[in-house]
């Protein structure tokens, strides 16, 4: 495996590669959900590629950019593993370096609802470096994992709309075995706090039984998951949503493909997870 830490090198590395290129863009501090999109960017591809780095411009002032867990050995240890060709872990000064200027910035309500309305700039950040990953390491198909499904959206927008010549592959969140979805995030959490992140996982399971039981008003979905939320002392809603997966709009019904999606505060951890709902009849 290579270790590749400049665009320079990579960019010469790259005009050495015929084949397919399987691409995993992440922040590092890997977990099951990022070896999942390694090892099927592995199976699919002539050359796996992963990039590890902590982007700056999605963080907002007052989150976690400097407090982001790192450990570069350990990640190269994980992909290596899963036959990862190569690494590209640049340095925030190559990816912006002085007098960088060219940031995208995609309007509407993919960008402005859910997260975006709650972390403003963010999906600037993700789309920006999202777009100079997939320049710099021309992939032909990048993979991302479903736990972020906004931020899917958002990528599959950016292909669209810039004509990108890439397939965007999207795979299931890898949870533990009592439901808590994987992020990077979770080692913030105290043993009770984690015990107590456990609410995103049952209220998301809540509202596939009640949508399963054939209930269709998105309030009622919306109203029960908020109840069983608030019901844990260490939990605060930052939204909980029935939304329209095309756009992300509210739903008064649910006759339509759905994603119920829910970011939860617990302690000063921030969790996101969520659940489509297919249209049942
Ligand atoms: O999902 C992430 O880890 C990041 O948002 C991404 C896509 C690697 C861009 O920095």
């Amino acid at each position: 495996m290579q270790i590749i830490h400049t665009i320079s090198d990579f960019k010469n590395a790259r005009r050495r590669i015929s084949g397919t290129v399987g691409f995993v863009p992440t922040m590092g501090y890997l977990h099951e959900g990022h070896l999942s999109l390694a090892r099927r960017a592995k199976a699919d591809n002539d050359v796996a590629v992963a990039s590890i780095f902590v982007n700056p411009t999605q963080f907002g002032r007052n989150e976690d950019f400097s407090k982001y867990p790192r450990d570069l050995a350990r990640d190269v240890a994980l992909l290596e593993r899963e036959g990862t060709d190569i690494v590209f872990a640049p340095e925030a000064s190559d990816m912006y370096p002085e007098g960088f200027a060219t940031y995208i910035d995609i309007e509407g309500p993919l960008t402005t609802r859910l997260e975006g309305a709650v972390r403003p700039g963010h999906f600037k950040g993700v789309a920006t470096v999202v777009a100079k990953l997939f320049n710099i390491v021309q992939p032909t198909r990048a993979y991302f994992g479903q736990k972020d499904a906004q931020q899917v959206l958002v990528i599959q927008k950016l292909v669209s709309d810039l004509n990108g010549n890439l397939d965007v592959v999207v795979m299931p969140t890898v949870r533990e075995p009592d439901g808590l979805a994987m992020s990077s995030r979770n080692v913030y959490l105290s043993p009770q706090q984690r015990e107590a992140a456990l609410v995103l996982s049952k209220a998301l399971r809540l509202a596939e039984r009640l949508y399963g039981e054939g209930e269709r008003d998105a309030e009622c979905i919306r109203a029960a998951m908020r109840r069983l939320i608030e019901a844990e002392l260490l939990a605060r809603i930052d939204y909980v949503s029935v939304a329209d997966c095309s756009d992300l709009a509210e739903l008064d019904v649910v006759d339509r493909p759905a994603l119920v999606s829910l970011a939860v505060r617990i302690g000063a951890t921030r969790l996101i997870d969520n659940t489509p709902l297919e249209v049942l009849q």
